[in-house]
C-alpha cells in the first residue's frame, strides 16, 4: 500500500511538470534581427502561458531592442506601423486590442516573462507574433500555433 501511493505520488508530480512545460513558452532574440524560432506552440487549455523573451544579443535597446508581441495574423503590419508612430520605449499603440499580449523592449542581455491566457485563443486560429521595433516586424516574425 505505500508503495502504491509513492507511485501515484511520482506519477502526479511528472504529469504537472509536463502541464508545467506546455504552458510555458521561451524566445530568443538577437543583435542580427532574429527570433531562434518561427513557430512557438501552445495549449489551448493553459490558461495562464509564461512567456520569456531572452535577448542574447549585446546591443543596447534603444539601438537593437526586442519585444514579443502576438496578434491575429491579419493585423500584425498595421500594429507594427502603429508602434513605430507611438514610439520608444516600447513602440506599441496603448489599448489597442488587437494586441493580444506583448512585452516590453529589452536590449542584449536583458530577459522580460509575461503570462497571458491561451483559453481565450482559437485551436487552428492564425496567429503570428513579431517584434515592434521599428523595422524589426519584417525580419522577427513567427507563428503561434494554437493547439
Ligand atoms: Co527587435
Amino acid at each position: 500500500m505505500k508503495r502504491m501511493f509513492w507511485a501515484l505520488a511520482l506519477t502526479g508530480g511528472l504529469f504537472s511538470q509536463q502541464a508545467w512545460s506546455q504552458c510555458s513558452l521561451a524566445i530568443e532574440a538577437n543583435d542580427q534581427i532574429q527570433f531562434n524560432t518561427k513557430e512557438l506552440h501552445v495549449k489551448k487549455s493553459c490558461k495562464e502561458v509564461t512567456l520569456t523573451l531572452k535577448h542574447a544579443g549585446q546591443l543596447a535597446a534603444n539601438v537593437m531592442g526586442h519585444n514579443w508581441v502576438l496578434s491575429a495574423t491579419p493585423d500584425y503590419q498595421a500594429i507594427a506601423q502603429a508602434g513605430q508612430a507611438a514610439g520608444a520605449p516600447n513602440y506599441l499603440p496603448t489599448g489597442d486590442a488587437r494586441i493580444l499580449a506583448s512585452t516590453n523592449v529589452i536590449g542584449g542581455g536583458q530577459s522580460v516573462s509575461i503570462k497571458f491566457d491561451a483559453s481565450k485563443l482559437t485551436v487552428g486560429g492564425d496567429y503570428t507574433f513579431f517584434c515592434s521595433f521599428p523595422g524589426h516586424f519584417v525580419l522577427m516574425n513567427g507563428k503561434l500555433i494554437v493547439e
